[in-house]
Order: C-alpha cells, then structure tokens, then sequence
C-alpha cells in the first residue's frame, strides 16, 4: 500500500530523505495552475530539477507512451510523478513500467474519483484498441493528496468522477473476487460519498477532503477485486458517445445493478447501499446516450471479456443488449 501524505513541507522531505532531486512530472496544461503544480514550481526554485511531459490526450495513446519513455530517458529523472486525473496518471504508470524504469514513483490526484493513485492498473489505448496494463510495479510509492484541488473542478468533471468511485465501490462489492478486506473499503466510501455529496456538488469545501479519501478507498478496493460488468460496458459509451468515463460506468452499474437483482447472492453485500445508490443517481440526472438501433450489437460486440469473468452473473452477448437498451 502506498504511503499517504497531506502536506507539501512533508512530501519534500520524503523526497530529499531520499536524495531524490530530480522530477519527471506527468500532468496535463493546467496542473501549473493549481496548488500542488505551484508547490512543485516552488521546488525548482530550491534546487530540485523539474522536467515536465504533457504529450498526451484523454484516453491516452501508446505512441504517448514512447514520447514518455525517451523524454524520461533524455531528463536523467530518479522520479516519476503522475499529476491528474485518470489520464496522465495512466501515462506515467506506463512509461515507468514499459520502460523498466527503477525510478520513485509518487502520484498526485487532481480529481476524486478515479482512484488510480491507488491501484496498480493502467488503461493505455493502441491506435484506438484498449489495452489494460496489470502491475505492481505501477503501484505509487508515496501519495501526495491536496483537496484544495477540487476548487472549480466543473460540475460535470465532479459528478463524473465521483461517479467513478460510486462505481469502483459498488462492483469491487459484488464481484466474483470480493473479500472481507475489500469491502471495508467499499462501504468505507460509499458511506463517505452518500453521506455527502450533495454537499460536495454545491461546493461545500469541508467535504473536499472527505471526498478525495473516498475514492482512494474505493480504488483500494478494486486493486483487490478489480472491476466488473460495469466497467466492461462502459468503455465504449465513452469513446463512441463522448461520455466521461464515470458518467458512462454509473449508467452502466445501475442498469446492470437491475438486470442482476435476484440473480446472484453476491448483491446481498450491497442491500444497505441499494436505495441510497438510486437516490445517488436520481439526484445527478446525469443523460442517457441516444443509440441506434443498430449500434446494440456493435456495443456488445465492443465488451471486454476478461473483465467479465470477474461479473458475480455471466452475460451473453443478448444480456448485454438488454443491458444497454435499460441505460
Ligand atoms: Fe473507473
């Protein structure tokens, strides 16, 4: 497990114990603009090297992942940090374990919801296929948790994100591989987020911290478990419609949630949570794609089998048309 710091004086002081000067930073455009990309200008300004690395898109592509490797390669960095959401964090998870690199590796969520900083998974696509990457090298060696970054996270951004954590608690719950271990985390967050995001939507700034906790929790509980159905279906609403990832899987987990019920055992870890759950996605609202009729055999053609078999109830190809026709 990665160690968790919260404050910038002592994540410094991780990195000078360990003689670690020079940074290979992962992030998008606007990382220079919030907190921890200030904090990390303000490193350089006392010795340490700071080289950044920002050549890549949302669903990341492998060629970024090239670029990464030479451009860590040409800094002489002894550290990897991955700066962001779920994408540059990917991009970094990947060039240091592609590039077999012996670099620190530390992570800086600049969202709550994808959990990443807590896992040792990684998503990358080739010319548009998707590839999962399954580590531990990947696994961060340090944490650096700021939740002022979630100040003027839009809307949308908040309730996607925090949907991906709803989702990651809820699958690791009911999954084929779900443990006593990784349910505590589960519960942990879905308790934390039910109990408060109305408040973190209308940007209430006490839960902030509350809510960054709950979604490394719930990564923690599918770095054990990993993912199931939900995921598996998810992938292409986001590519094909344009939908945020978490946006996509919520829509998924609850659709899914329904075409279980009464199917598996499994659902009885999640029978507290059920209606908090549906009060939870009533409340976002958030849309439903329009799919043509001939694109349900396209999207079931779309879905990853190797996160199926972890789903508590097998699907055929017909279910998971069904599936999608209930979003
Ligand atoms: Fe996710």
């Amino acid at each position: 497990m990665s160690e968790v710091i919260r404050d910038y004086n002592e994540f410094a002081r991780w990195l000078s114990a360990r003689g670690l000067k020079s940074l290979f930073v992962v992030c998008g455009n606007s990382f220079a603009n919030i907190a921890p990309g200030r904090f990390l200008d303000c490193l350089a300004a006392v010795g340490f090297k700071i080289t950044y690395f920002k050549d890549f898109t949302p669903n990341p592509d492998h060629s970024s992942v090239v670029k990464g490797i030479e451009a860590f390669k040409e800094s002489g960095a002894d550290t990897i940090i991955g700066a962001g959401g779920g994408s540059a964090m990917d991009v970094a998870k990947a060039i240091k374990l592609e590039g077999e690199f012996k670099a620190s590796f530390a992570a800086i969520p600049t969202t709550a919801g994808t959990g990443s900083e807590a896992t040792r998974f990684a998503v990358i696509y080739d010319n548009g296929t998707k590839t999962s990457l399954t580590s531990d090298l990947m696994l961060p060696d340090v944490v650096l948790i700021d939740p002022s970054v979630l100040e003027g996270l839009p809307d949308y951004q908040k309730k996607a994100t925090l949907s991906d954590a709803v989702c990651h608690a809820v699958e690791s719950a009911w999954s084929a591989a779900t443990c006593e271990e990784s349910r505590e985390f589960s519960y942990s967050a879905l308790d934390k987020i039910f109990a408060n995001y109305k408040a973190y939507l209308e940007g209430d700034d006490k839960t902030f911290g509350i809510m960054m906790d709950a979604a490394f929790e719930a990564g923690e509980a599918i770095n054990i478990t990993k993912t199931t159905g939900g995921h598996a279906l998810c992938y292409k609403l986001t590519t094909k419609y344009g939908l945020a990832h978490g946006h996509a899987a919520l829509l998924c987990v609850n659709a899914l949630w329904d075409f279980m019920d009464g199917k598996t055992d499994n659902l009885k870890f999640l029978e507290d949570y059920r209606a908090q759950f549906k009060e939870y996605f009533e409340h976002l609202g958030l849309a439903k794609p329009e799919i043509a009729e001939a694109d349900y055999d396209v999207l079931a053609d779309s879905v990853n089998l190797d996160r199926l078999s972890n789903n508590p109830v097998a699907l055929t190809h017909e279910d998971i048309v069904d599936i999608y026709h209930n979003l």
